[in-house]
């Protein structure tokens, strides 16, 4: 069995981060997400890995290498366009052979991993097995219609009128009937060749389409608030490790890591928390749920419930919550008079300031 593991796409709704780097790589609990994903993989039982990867390929490239250090081999699919997510399987045609495979979304976070459904898959003769998971909102997802034995017999994208809370997630296994299914099918009114509709395409010509239900937590990390959540659960399960130094001014309590080369003084840490390599953490409250990138410096500052990616600096500055702060970013407090914020913001940012 192989897996198929897509990496590319636009990655709108985390802008201004995915305009400079690939949403895969946003970092939970220090560790990018599509790291979970490789592991995940591996954990069950696959070595065979293709991932597809657009515009910020080279960055894919550079963080995940040749998979070895996943236990892995990997292969890159160059996907010239976000055409689709069963465009994808049309372009990989040749890596992934007439093999069965599982596809999986790079930035899809699954706390139980998947060898569940890849081992229900491998026990079956069916030609795709699709991982599902009830949701409260069903409108805003890929929806399925389930028959009487689990079977999936209808799917509908986003439907208004949704005729199950079943909600599509982003891990799939497939036989290689796929391939006639994706190449069947043509391009939707967004532009792009869309996988339930290669699905469909399965369920109508009588091919044996079976659900699978995900246990433990699921969240696509598409959007803010997923992020932040996905670090909390992350971290709900660090245990504390402390390779940097932390001085005997600083107050560190619950489960905390501080990584090798970090240094803590004068500051009160509440775990969980993460702070990465060589960050400098000085006279700071980092509240629970945070984590804070590599080489970060944090100066008379008060921050939780955030995600800090690597080489920022903040510097006296207080109630920072639920945010999410970039590579290479600096955010200092503005002093003087009259009370003013200065903001240099990018595109697509959000920002809240209590005025
Ligand atoms: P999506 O989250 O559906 O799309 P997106 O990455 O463009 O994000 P947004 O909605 O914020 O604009 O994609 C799911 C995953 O599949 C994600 O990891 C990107 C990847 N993907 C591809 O590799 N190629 C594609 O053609 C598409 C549509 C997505």
């Amino acid at each position: 069995m192989k897996a198929l593991v897509l990496a590319g796409g636009k990655g709108t709704r985390l802008r201004p981060l995915t305009h400079t780097s690939a949403k895969q790589l946003v970092p939970v609990a220090n560790k990018p997400v599509l790291f979970y994903g490789l592991e995940a993989i591996r954990d069950a039982g696959i070595t065979s890995v293709g991932i597809v990867v657009g515009d910020t390929g080279r960055e894919v490239r550079e963080a995940v290498g040749d998979g070895s250090a996943f236990g892995i081999d990997v292969t890159y699919i160059e996907q010239e366009a976000p055409l689709g997510l069963a465009h994808c399987v049309l372009i990989a045609r040749e890596f992934l052979a007439d093999d069965p495979f599982v596809m999986y979304l790079g930035d899809n976070f699954l706390v139980d991993g998947i060898s569940g459904l890849v081992d229900a898959f491998r026990g079956t003769d069916c030609d795709a097995r699709i991982l599902l998971t009830r949701v409260s909102e069903p409108r805003f997802y890929g929806v399925a219609e389930l028959g009487p034995d689990g079977e999936i017999v209808a799917l509908e994208e986003k439907p208004e009128h949704p005729r199950s809370d079943l909600a599509i997630v982003g891990v799939y296994t497939f036989s290689p009937a796929i391939h006639e299914a994706v190449r069947a099918i043509t391009p939707s009114s967004r532009g792009e060749l869309e996988i339930t509709d290669a699905i469909t395409w399965l369920i109508d010509t009588g091919r044996r389409v079976q659900s699978h239900f995900v246990t433990g937590y699921w969240r696509d990390t598409g959007r803010l608030q997923d992020m932040l959540e996905c670090n909390r659960i992350v971290l709900e399960a660090i245990e504390t490790d402390l390779g940097g130094t932390v001085d005997g001014l600083s107050d560190v309590t619950g489960r905390v890591v501080v990584a090798p080369g970090a240094v803590v003084e004068g500051s009160v840490i509440r775990g969980p928390v993460v702070i990465g390599a060589d960050a400098k953490i000085s006279r700071t409250y980092i509240g629970p749920y945070t984590s804070i990138g590599e080489r970060c410096v944090l100066e008379d500052t008060e921050v939780d419930y955030s995600i800090v990616l690597g080489d920022s600096a903040i510097r006296g500055v207080s109630g920072l919550t639920h945010s999410l702060i970039g590579r290479n970013v600096e955010v200092t407090r503005a002093t003087g008079v009259p009370n003013t914020h200065q903001l240099m913001v990018g595109d697509h940012s959000r920002v809240q300031v209590r005025a």
